[in-house]
């Protein structure tokens, strides 16, 4: 059964071969060109082809349909770079598979294709197309703004993640302690154009909660990217303002009035009546209370005598 089905397989192959002429079977072009490359770097253009014992008669490279590179054997020199705008070949590098270009540039961005044609008598001609982006990163380093160095939970916390000026706009992902977050933390990236540059803004917008912080710190990333060439992090860590900091903020600062304080707790321990004071005091009359804090002020006077 599975044997019947490779023979039928096999067979098919083999007549659509006869068809089609055996060449366009077997003889296969493969172009490689990096997605991306940063400006200013080399760039490696690849073109590998088997062309099944028949001889290369010519290989070209074309970018946008305007043709910079021919590799041919029938004349001279085998390297024939062409004269295109912004475009440096290294001829002593390039050969029949690689192309050498000096100093990426923006102009560079776009479709490069690679023709392949083999020598008589079949003729075989090929051709490849891949796309490569030349990347302009960002003038600065990304930052997050708009931070404060603690938040109480309930408060608002609003981040701001910017990069400046780059071709394209940069990728942004926020991660808070370390795992990433997403809508609806996250709002939408904005992106303002400047002049042929875009810079690129993330915001991240959430409620505090306690669950958020790990042992009262919360660490805000925003790491950034442009495909596979450029990479770079920045990092806001945030403190938990407790509760216990409003406590902290009504305890007595000074000596004297440290001393104050332990005074009242002495006078309200010893005193029935503060006593009484201290405990009604979320829950009796206005009237009460007043009388009450009359007899601790006189208490006071006395003992402070
Ligand atoms: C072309 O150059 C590359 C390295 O740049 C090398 O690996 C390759 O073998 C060369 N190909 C030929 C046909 O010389
Ligand atoms: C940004 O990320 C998206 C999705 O992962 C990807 O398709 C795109 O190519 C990236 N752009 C850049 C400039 O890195
Ligand atoms: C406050 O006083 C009222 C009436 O005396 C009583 O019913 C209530 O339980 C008290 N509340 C507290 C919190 O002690």
């Amino acid at each position: 059964m599975f044997f019947d089905g490779v023979r039928v397989f096999v067979g098919i192959f083999t007549t659509v071969c006869a068809l089609f002429g055996a060449a366009r079977c077997f003889k296969e072009v493969k172009i490689k060109v990096p997605p991306a490359v940063l400006k200013g770097h080399e760039v490696v253009l690849q073109c590998t082809y088997d062309l099944e014992g028949d001889k290369l008669y010519s290989l070209k490279w074309y970018h946008n349909s305007a043709e910079f590179y021919r590799y041919t054997l029938t004349g001279e020199s085998s390297v024939k770079p062409f004269k295109l705008k912004g475009f440096h070949v290294i001829p002593e590098k390039s050969n029949a598979t690689h192309v050498y270009l000096k100093h990426a540039t923006r102009a560079m961005s776009g479709q490069y294709s690679c023709e392949v044609t083999a020598d008589q008598p079949s003729f075989f001609t090929d051709m490849k197309t891949a796309v490569l982006e030349v990347v302009d990163p960002p003038v600065n380093e990304p930052y997050i703004s708009n931070v404060k160095s603690r938040y109480k939970v309930g408060d608002y916390l609003k981040a701001i993640c910017s990069a400046d000026k780059s071709d394209p706009a940069v990728n942004m992902t926020w991660y808070l302690n370390g795992r990433p977050v997403e809508e609806p933390y996250v709002k939408k990236y904005k992106k303002t154009v400047e002049g042929n540059y875009i810079s690129s803004h993330s915001t991240i917008q959430f409620a505090v909660t306690e669950q958020l912080f790990d042992r009262g710190k919360l660490r805000l990333r925003c790491s950034t990217n442009i495909h596979d060439v450029w990479h770079r992090s920045c990092e806001r860590t945030v403190e938990l303002k407790m509760e216990d900091d409003y406590a902290a903020a009504y305890l007595p600062t000074s000596t004297t009035e440290f001393y104050h304080e332990k005074f009242w707790l002495y006078v309200a321990r010893d005193n029935p009546e503060a006593t009484e004071w201290t405990v009604t005091n979320s829950n009796s009359s206005t009237n009460s209370i007043r009388y009450n804090s009359a007899i601790i002020f006189v208490t006071i006077i006395i003992c402070v005598r």
